[in-house]
């Protein structure tokens, strides 16, 4: 379905060219005199100069050829020379009726369907997850949503840290509790327990105690280094605890993901990539690419349009083992064979930047992916305190995303439990999906580079431009509905009215923007277009709802007309808040 915009800037292509004059001036933008109209065309002006007549003799001309269509209600020739429309009610109403019945209310992909791996979520096994990790999750499976409404086939791979010094650390902390375990029991010659040696309860609190312990503790520091490379060169032992920690651990993080609405099609790690790195280093090696460097190997990623250095990137390290931009190098080698992706979208911290730069052009430098793949590092601002700082416990530690979640659906479930007749049962459903929602959205409208300050009161607040206030949006609406449902009223040949008040007609105009904002937050994988978005559509209603006495109305057409535009309110709402992985109650 062309969108309003389109199908204006149709219409004035024609005039245009009538009147003798490029369609190319036919250019068409939202009125920023809304007070004026709606919607406004500058072209006159840009036109002026090239045919060397004044600009408001051009708006006149291409005015008048307009002045009696059916699209507007007015379009008229405003001095010095702009076009100022104001939409047909009847053509508003038939559109919308369209747009109701339309798959994805009209949004049809212009490009062709692509392959998109979408690697967040990031966290790191055998560790809590913390907030850190939140915002990679909260913003990649919306990214992940958007990507995939647009048409595409979108995989998102949680890519766990599943390789790194945490996993040594842990063996030798076992090592030193229970070191009669067969695994440290060199002679032990029998198939290791199926069973894992410990619980996950107890696996958080040794990976810290033993990162603890390594600080202090130089030995046991070594120690750890050693059995993370005899863990990285395939030792038995060490493998079958590695496969315990994954397996305990892998089922807690799924848990907490699913607690978040968050879900990924792959469950890969780091470890998945390691067997593809010698093959990778050697050919680099061999094509001339790789270098060495004080005993490391490296490439170089300077190109001559950067305005500062950038570092090599080091692929092996002088003691042969591989590191953090190796494992993501060879990450790509093994989704190019798997999935030859057009593209790939990482949702990762921004001060990971320049990491991620290396590896962009080491992989397209090395071929290791397409010439022409589309690379996109999203990096996301720090979730801060109040006090500007990252974002802490009372008592200064890291906040676990468990206790996080917990605060803020307390914070909502106090508010609804206050001034609400519901059951003690409903109520901490309810808060736990309207908590989730404050959360998400909290952090989702923000521009995603941006820092933001985490604050529990504004985002779980009723009112301004929060979660819950959507939702309750949308909750208002479904009593509405039910209540038309419930005395009698029918959902068949629904059709809109020509707008009567001006909240009617400002809520229609709002609605018929949704392709437009969608195809805008798609390209630039912006969440908080959505957002906003969704804020104005909520506004739009409750100034309609304001001004309107829908079920009360006594003119049935006029009813079932209020009916259909806040079922479609209702769907875009809602269609929107699947795109930020939020859901909404029956009741709040
Ligand atoms: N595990 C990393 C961390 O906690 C994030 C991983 C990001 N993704 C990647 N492909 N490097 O910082």
């Amino acid at each position: 379905m062309n969108t309003v915009m389109e199908l204006i800037a149709a219409e004035l292509k024609k005039a245009f060219a009538d009147c003798g004059y490029d369609e190319e001036y036919a250019k068409v933008t939202i009125s920023n005199r809304p007070d004026l109209c709606e919607y406004q065309c500058n072209g006159a002006m840009a036109a002026a100069k090239a045919y060397k007549k004044a600009p408001f003799m051009i708006a006149d001309e291409v005015v008048a050829k307009l002045s009696d269509h059916a699209m507007f209600e007015s379009i008229e020739s405003v001095k010095p020379g702009f076009i100022n429309m104001i939409l047909g009610k009847e053509f508003l109403a038939k559109y919308l009726d369209e747009m109701a019945a339309t798959d994805k209310f009209g949004y049809a992909s212009k490009e062709e369907a692509k392959t998109i791996i979408v690697d967040f979520g990031g966290a790191n096994a055998a560790k809590p997850l913390h907030v850190g990790h939140l915002r990679s999750a909260v913003i990649g499976e919306s990214v992940k949503r958007i990507s995939k409404f647009a048409g595409n086939k979108v995989i998102g791979d949680v890519h766990l840290g599943d390789w790194g010094l945490q996993m040594g650390l842990i063996i030798e902390e076992l090592r030193d509790r229970k070191p009669e375990l067969p695994y440290f029991d060199e002679s032990f010659t029998g198939e290791y327990p199926a069973e894992a040696p410990f619980t996950i309860s107890e696996l958080e609190e040794i990976y810290p105690a033993a990162s603890a312990k390594s600080k202090e503790d130089a030995a046991f520091a070594e120690r750890a280094h050693e059995a993370t490379l005899k863990l990285q060169s395939g030792d038995p032992a060490c493998t079958a605890i590695w496969k315990h920690i994954m397996g305990v651990s892998k089922k807690d993080l799924k848990k907490n993901y699913d607690n978040l609405n968050v879900s990924f099609d792959l469950w890969k790690g780091e470890s998945d990539a390691q067997p593809y790195i010698p093959d990778m280093v050697q050919k680099m090696i061999d094509d001339g690419l790789a270098y060495e460097s004080q005993g490391a190997m490296v490439v170089d990623i300077q190109e001559e349009s950067d305005t500062k250095e950038l570092p090599p990137c080091i692929v092996r390290k002088s003691d042969g083992a591989a590191l953090y931009a190796t494992s993501d190098l060879a990450t790509l080698v093994e989704r190019e064979q798997d999935f030859q992706p057009d593209a790939y979208i990482y949702v990762v911290d921004k001060r990971q930047e320049l990491h991620f730069t290396q590896v962009f052009r080491v992989a397209k430098k090395a071929g290791i992916v397409k010439p022409d793949a589309d690379m996109t590092f999203l990096g996301f601002g720090t979730m801060n305190g109040k006090d500007g700082k990252p974002f802490k416990t009372r008592s200064g530690g890291v906040m676990r995303l468990e206790n996080l979640i917990a605060d803020i659906d307390e914070a909502v479930y106090n508010k609804i439990i206050e001034n609400r007749s519901m059951t003690e049962e409903e109520a901490k459903a309810t808060s736990k999906i309207v908590g989730l929602a404050a959360l998400k959205y909290g952090d989702l409208s923000n521009q995603a580079s941006k820092d933001y300050v985490f604050d529990i009161e504004r985002f779980s607040s009723f009112e301004g431009n929060t979660g819950p206030y959507i939702l309750y949006t949308i909750v208002r609406i479904k009593s509405i509905l039910n209540k038309y449902l419930e005395n009698g009223g029918t959902m068949d040949n629904l059709s809109m009215n020509p707008a009567g008040g001006a909240g009617e007609k400002n809520l229609e105009l709002v609605l018929t923007k949704f392709t437009d904002v969608f195809a805008a937050a798609y390209a630039e994988k912006a969440p908080h277009k959505i957002c906003q978005y969704i804020y104005e559509v909520s506004n739009s209603f409750n100034g309609f709802y304001h001004d309107t006495k829908i079920l009360a109305e006594t003119n049935e057409d006029l009813k079932k007309g209020y009916i259909a535009l806040i079922s479609l309110t209702k769907a875009v709402l809602e269609q929107c808040i699947d795109l930020l992985a939020i859901e909404c109650p029956d009741r709040m």
